[in-house]
């Protein structure tokens, strides 16, 4: 299910303070019990069932009565977190349309200053999903999903600021929790693309592919998925998943982004490329 900015707009101050009290107290344990979760927001009982049941309704919390009566954060409820944050800094004034949900994220359009994408990391969601892994989730006193959410937009904030300038990335505009905020770009994804100079648009990824590798970064899930092309311009997107060249995987890694595209291009260009020749140039200082 999608974001509803009008759900989030709507939230009564008691829902937000909830929200914001569940997320804390998520820190200590993955399931937040119901009087301890009534302590800190300072609500009557039955104000508080009634505003959990708001949220519940809206897919932000969730509840349940074993081992004892609690509730817990759900992406929903960390998705409006964020908003509300980009909100309050006035980074984004409005939620637009929601352009594409990959394996591990949503994307939307939204207005910040001019047009601004939003990607929402979303790690371990499917398996949070089944009743049966929540279960196991709820033991113990973390939260993976929320943990590795934000380290996976934490990495990929680092890379975009670390190349931008330096080849075509997004421009990252701001962070928080497990959501970016970056430039848009107005084009459409090399696999969609109909070039008219292939060889110029693989000799431009594969200088972005060397800058990049120079300055410490290999992708790490090269695809023409993953590039956009716009006008003349070729732009490398989605960079969690980087690593660095000296990681033990590093030359593994690196071949399999290089092949993966040289492939696109031999196969739907027809062009010779070698990518172990193409490997060693992205190497060469
Ligand atoms: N800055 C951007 N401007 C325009 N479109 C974008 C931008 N970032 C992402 N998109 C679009 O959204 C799609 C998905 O984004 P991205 O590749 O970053 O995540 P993902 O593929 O969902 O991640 P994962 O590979 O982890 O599942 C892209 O293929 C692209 O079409
Ligand atoms: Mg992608």
């Amino acid at each position: 299910m999608g974001i509803s900015a009008e759900d989030i707009k709507n939230l009564h101050p008691y829902e937000i303070r909830i929200l914001h009290a569940i997320e804390r107290l998520m820190r200590h344990s993955r399931w937040v019990a119901e009087d301890e979760l009534r302590a800190a927001v300072h609500l009557s009982e039955p104000e508080l069932k009634y505003r959990a049941g708001c949220l519940i309704e809206k897919d932000m919390i969730r509840s349940d009565s074993v081992p004892y009566k609690g509730y817990s954060l759900i992406f929903g409820g960390y998705d409006t977190l964020a908003l509300l944050s980009l909100s309050a800094k006035k980074t984004v004034s409005a939620l637009g349309s929601h352009i594409a949900v990959g394996k591990e994220s949503e994307i939307y359009e939204a207005l910040g200053f001019g047009i601004v994408i939003l990607k929402f990391h979303k790690v371990g969601q499917r398996s949070f999903n089944t009743v049966k892994t929540t279960r196991e989730y709820m033991d113990g006193g973390h939260c993976p999903w929320i943990f590795a959410s934000a380290k996976s937009a934490k990495r990929e904030y680092e890379a975009l600021t670390a190349l931008n300038g330096k080849i075509n990335v997004p421009v990252p505009v701001d962070i928080d929790r497990h959501t970016i905020v970056m430039s848009h770009i107005d084009g459409i994804n090399l696999n969609r693309a109909k070039l008219e100079e292939p060889e110029k648009t693989w000799n431009d990824i594969i200088s972005q592919v060397k800058t990049a590798y120079q300055a410490g970064y290999i992708h790490g899930d090269l695809s023409e998925y993953n590039i956009m092309i716009s006008g003349d311009k070729v732009w490398i997107i989605d960079w969690p998943q980087w690593m660095h060249p000296d990681h033990v995987n590093a030359d593994q890694t690196l071949f399999h982004d290089v092949d993966t595209v040289a492939e696109h291009f031999r196969k739907k260009y027809r062009i010779e490329i070698n990518s172990e020749d193409a490997v060693s140039f992205v190497k060469i200082p």
